[in-house]
């Protein structure tokens, strides 16, 4: 049969707009999607929160980067955008959003089984700040490549935040003129000033759409990995070492506790002493409470623990036991469970190709940065701001560690030290140099300070944003 032209064009069209409109569902699958309620929160949530992938690869199942955009709860419009990335390598940023500076945080209570509950944390930052909460690296919490591990590295973090956030900006023209931060805690103070480095050099050489880039913010952020040398002096100004040890350790180890010499038997014998004195200290708040984390790890965990018995129960996703109520981790353990729960996914629009969530996957992972130090002093020299600070209880990245690669830069000193108050008490204190760096402590703080402190770290946010001196 001879089929008419007419006829013959209009199928042709037919086949075109089916596959337009497949195309066009598959990108609305992929855009971004407004979630109202969540499993385990009461009523509708009372901001604005998006969910949703951008895709980073050539095809629409590959490199799929999840975030959670938070809208500011003040002036959205106005307010300056903030991109953050929790560190590990491979912790979720929900960790930041649920844990540390988001909005909602899980309502302490013991766990039956049931789904944990959400409550609101009236010291977000998103009450003066838009944030986007970005799972990178690929294989991070909702994040999604087909082949994860060969996309894991320091500089395949770099290179993916920026062109994620690239790509969110031209999905979202309308936060193009806002005042934009990069902010990052723990071990992305390695990849996020190279971020801010390449988001800076993009601008420079034209890449669309520009960005208004301001400045950065760290918390407890690993700069030079001589962090755990710069622990010593830490924990014997603590009181958790003895004078006598720590002028041992000094004089046989000679300032290097990290590389040491299999020869050097006195070097050894004394970190041996000094293991033990800190075996059951929480390093991440050296006044929290000691807990064992189970989910670390888990892998070895499990194997050790076939050999000798069998598991009692399903593992409730890593984690084998659960912790005390009394735990940080214990918030971690809710959140396990209530993020691989099928409801909140849900609600929270992820692909159903995605498996298990663990707030931290860290292995797999190429460290290729071995300082940061070197873009600070570049995005110093072209003007950035930047707010640096330091939960002062915090043993894995000391204050200490911090002020020194600081002073480091050999900038001046525009405002020195001295304390910074809220409610007339001292909340810390804080420096700041004329490359527009500004140093804080958050006293008894730990290594993610407004998780500890949320009073304090909102104060010191709002008023380093309105640029008003801490
Ligand atoms: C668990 O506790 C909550 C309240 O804390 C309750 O609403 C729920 O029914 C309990 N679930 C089970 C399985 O007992
Ligand atoms: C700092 O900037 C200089 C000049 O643009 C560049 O050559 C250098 O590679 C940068 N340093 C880092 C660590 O990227
Ligand atoms: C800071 O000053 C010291 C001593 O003069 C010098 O060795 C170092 O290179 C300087 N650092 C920077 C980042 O310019």
């Amino acid at each position: 049969m001879v089929v008419p032209p007419s006829s013959y064009c209009f199928r042709i069209m037919l086949l075109s707009l089916t596959l337009f409109l497949h195309l066009a569902s598959h990108q609305i699958e992929a855009a971004s999607e407004k979630v109202e309620y969540l499993p385990g929160f009461d009523g509708p949530l009372p901001f604005q929160l998006e969910t949703g992938y951008v895709g980073l690869g050539d095809t629409d199942d590959d490199l799929q980067v999840f975030y959670y955009f938070i809208e500011s709860e003040n002036d959205p419009k106005n307010d300056p955008l903030i991109l953050w990335l929790t560190g590990g390598p491979g912790c979720s940023s929900f960790s930041g959003l649920a844990y540390q500076i988001g909005p909602i945080k899980f309502k302490i209570e013991e766990y039956n089984g049931s789904l944990p509950n959400l409550i609101l944390r009236p010291q977000s930052w998103t009450k003066v700040s838009n944030i986007i909460f970005v799972d990178l690296p690929f294989g991070t919490g909702f994040s999604y490549a087909k082949d994860v591990i060969s996309h894991r590295s320091d500089w395949k973090l770099v290179h993916h935040t920026h062109q994620f956030i690239r790509k969110w900006f031209i999905q979202h023209p309308e936060f193009l003129s806002n005042k934009f931060y990069m902010g990052a805690d723990s071990y992305s103070g390695i990849p996020a000033p190279a971020i801010v480095q390449e988001i800076s050099n993009g601008n420079d050489k034209g890449l669309h759409p520009w960005i208004n880039l301001q400045g950065y913010l760290l918390g407890n952020p690993v700069t030079t990995k001589n962090e755990p040398n710069d622990r010593i002096p830490y924990v014997h100004g603590m009181a958790l070492i003895s004078d006598e040890l720590y002028l041992s350790l000094q004089r046989n180890c000679k300032g290097e506790y990290m590389k040491i010499d299999s020869e050097n038997q006195l070097c050894l014998r004394d970190m041996q002493y000094y293991q033990e004195c800190l075996s059951r200290i929480n390093m991440f708040d050296i006044l929290d409470i000691y807990c064992e984390d189970d989910s670390l790890n888990n892998n070895e965990v499990k194997q050790r623990r076939s050999f000798t018995e069998m598991p009692e129960a399903p593992p409730r996703s890593s984690y084998l036991t659960v912790p005390a109520m009394d735990c940080q981790i214990y918030g971690f353990f809710l959140g396990t469970q209530w993020a691989n729960d099928a409801s909140v996914r849900k609600a929270l629009h992820i692909r159903e190709e995605i498996g298990k969530w663990e707030r931290c996957y860290t292995t797999d992972f190429d460290y290729e940065i071995a300082s940061s130090f070197e873009f600070h002093v570049n995005l110093s020299a072209k003007g950035y701001r930047s707010l640096i600070y330091s939960g002062d209880h915090d043993a894995v990245v000391p204050f200490s560690s911090t002020q020194a690669w600081i002073r480091a830069l050999n900038y001046s000193i525009v405002d020195d030290w001295r304390p910074w108050f809220l409610n007339g008490q001292v909340a810390g204190y804080t420096r700041t140099y004329a490359n527009q760096m500004t140093f804080a402590t958050v006293k008894g703080s730990g290594h993610t300070a407004p998780e500890y402190k949320p009073d304090e770290g909102f104060a010191m946010l709002s008023r380093w944003l309105s640029n008003v001196p801490l």
